[in-house]
């Protein structure tokens, strides 16, 4: 088989996103912009992958991490027919055929790229373009043909006249090129036009004027070719990308109760018989098991959720495990690094930092516990604080199993807790304690009878 080939342009700053940030940076469902358009093209398994990067280089790289691609640098931007040659090293020595997309247009499937490879090889072309026809080709390159149907070139938009600019079909920027055919032909290519730029699509007049065969792939569904190139553009683009998984998930058994207000990025994933409550997001790497139960008003990044979870109204869990059939909320954070066993229960206002919680731990009330290990079945009361840090040093908490853990008490870090310990309500608890003991401060407890009347007299006329 050919070798194949891809080179992503992500040179560009976008200065229509007016941004300090690279365009194909910014988010588009929880990933940058320019790793839609990779992942496709990655999916098709090519030999070599060149990304030119310009604008914002090192940022671009650095959101890459893990990918085995070759950076090529462009240095201004002179056009995408410039661009695509500052990426001719990578191809130093390769025959076969180059797939060429652009870092703004995210949408693209693996099975349109699959279809212009096809129809290149079949046709033994030296260009095979994406096009597309849409109501609105304002902005995008034009499609000339001549009287049979046949391409005779690409006129950019600025460049075009008026009767030209009529045209509907466009270009959608993707392109396959044989690697030999494409270096030579943009060698050649000039930037007398509107733009002073080099135009990669100017390959196609080359290739016309030596004969070669340029063939095209309509697109069937316009959405896949469009290009983000303001705010607005993203926004819908983001809109149509979470319809899409929404869609997906459903088809795959999970419930969304309101899809419109229900955000979930691309690399999510979800069991089935799992039912989603309203103005849910699910964000990075989250993973979520099935028949769980998420109310809704959830913002959860990076989780693992087991089976059978039940999230209530109103939580924020970042960077946390949650073991099968827990319950959590509402009102409830959970801070990276936690890790509850199976059937845990952490209740409103409870917030967990770094805490490792055994199977039937329960914790319902207005706590905190960060730095912390608990064993299984222990109970802690509300308003149970982990004092782990002193201003300068952050300490760990240690509690056994079984631990009955009194209300109001504040465990001062570091300390150790055996198991089957009780503490007494409202303790301060500084030193460890050893299994099956008892712990409570000594305070004396006074009563005043007929305290109330007697002050209310005393105060009487004297309050506002
Ligand atoms: C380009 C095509 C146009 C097509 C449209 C489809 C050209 C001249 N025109 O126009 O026919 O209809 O895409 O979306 O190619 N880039 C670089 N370096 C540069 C210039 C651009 O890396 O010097 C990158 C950009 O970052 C972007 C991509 O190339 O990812 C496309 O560039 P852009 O300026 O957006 O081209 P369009 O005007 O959209
Ligand atoms: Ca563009």
């Amino acid at each position: 088989m050919q070798e194949f080939g891809v080179i992503l342009l992500a040179a560009g700053q976008g200065t229509r996103m007016k941004s300090a940030l690279p365009k194909v940076l910014h988010p588009l469902a929880g990933r940058p912009l320019f790793l839609h358009a990779l992942s496709a093209a990655q999916r098709l398994a090519p030999a070599r992958v060149a990304i030119v990067i310009g604008h914002g280089a090192e940022a671009v790289r650095r959101a890459c991490n893990g990918d085995a691609v070759a950076w090529a640098i462009q240095e201004k931007q002179l056009g995408t027919g410039h661009a695509v040659l500052c990426a001719r090293d990578v191809f130093d020595g390769f025959t076969g055929d180059i797939l060429i997309l652009s870092g703004d247009v995210p949408l693209i499937k693996e099975a349109t790229l699959r279809a212009m490879n096809e129809k290149h090889r079949q046709q033994k072309s030296a260009v095979t373009l994406l096009t597309a026809s849409l109501d609105q080709p304002k902005g995008y390159g034009r499609v000339m043909r001549d009287g049979a149907g046949r391409v005779t070139g690409i006129v950019e938009e600025k460049d075009a006249s008026d009767a030209q600019r009529q045209i509907r079909e466009v270009n959608a920027g993707v392109y396959v090129a044989s690697a030999a055919f494409l270096f030579s032909a943009l060698s050649t290519v000039k930037n007398d036009n509107q733009q002073g730029e080099y135009y990669l699509p100017d390959i196609v007049a080359i290739g016309l004027a030596q004969d070669k065969i340029i063939e095209t792939v309509q697109v069937a569904d316009a959405r896949e070719m469009m290009g983000v190139n303001t705010r607005e553009e993203l926004a819908f683009m983001e809109k149509s990308l979470r319809e899409s998984i929404n869609h997906k998930w459903m088809l795959a058994g999970v419930t969304l109760k309101d899809p419109d207000t229900t955000y979930i990025d691309e690399s999510v994933i979800i069991g089935k018989d799992t039912v989603i409550g309203p103005n849910t997001q699910l964000r990075g790497k989250t993973i979520i098991g099935e028949r769980c139960r998420i109310d809704g008003t959830a913002f959860l990044t990076d989780m693992e959720i087991g089976d059978d979870v039940e999230l209530k109204f109103s939580v924020m869990l970042t960077g946390s495990r949650i073991g099968a059939g827990a319950i959590i909320g509402p009102f409830a954070q959970l801070r990276p690094g936690t890790e509850l066993g199976r059937n845990v229960h952490i209740g409103n206002f409870v917030e967990a930092k770094a805490a490792h919680i055994g199977d039937g731990t329960k914790a319902n009330h207005l706590t905190y516990l960060g730095d912390v290990t608990i064993g299984q079945d222990s109970n802690i009361g509300a308003g149970t604080i982990t004092c782990n840090y002193d201003g300068f040093h952050k300490y760990k908490t240690k509690i056994g199993d079984r631990v009955q853990v009194g209300s109001d008490t504040t465990l001062v870090a570091p300390i150790e807790l055996g198991d089957d310990v009780y503490v007494a309500t409202a303790s301060t608890v500084r030193h460890d304690v050893p299994a099956g003991a008892l712990v409570f401060n000594q305070r004396e407890e006074k009563i005043r009878e007929g305290w109330t009347e007697q002050k209310r007299k005393q105060m009487k006329g004297k309050t506002k």
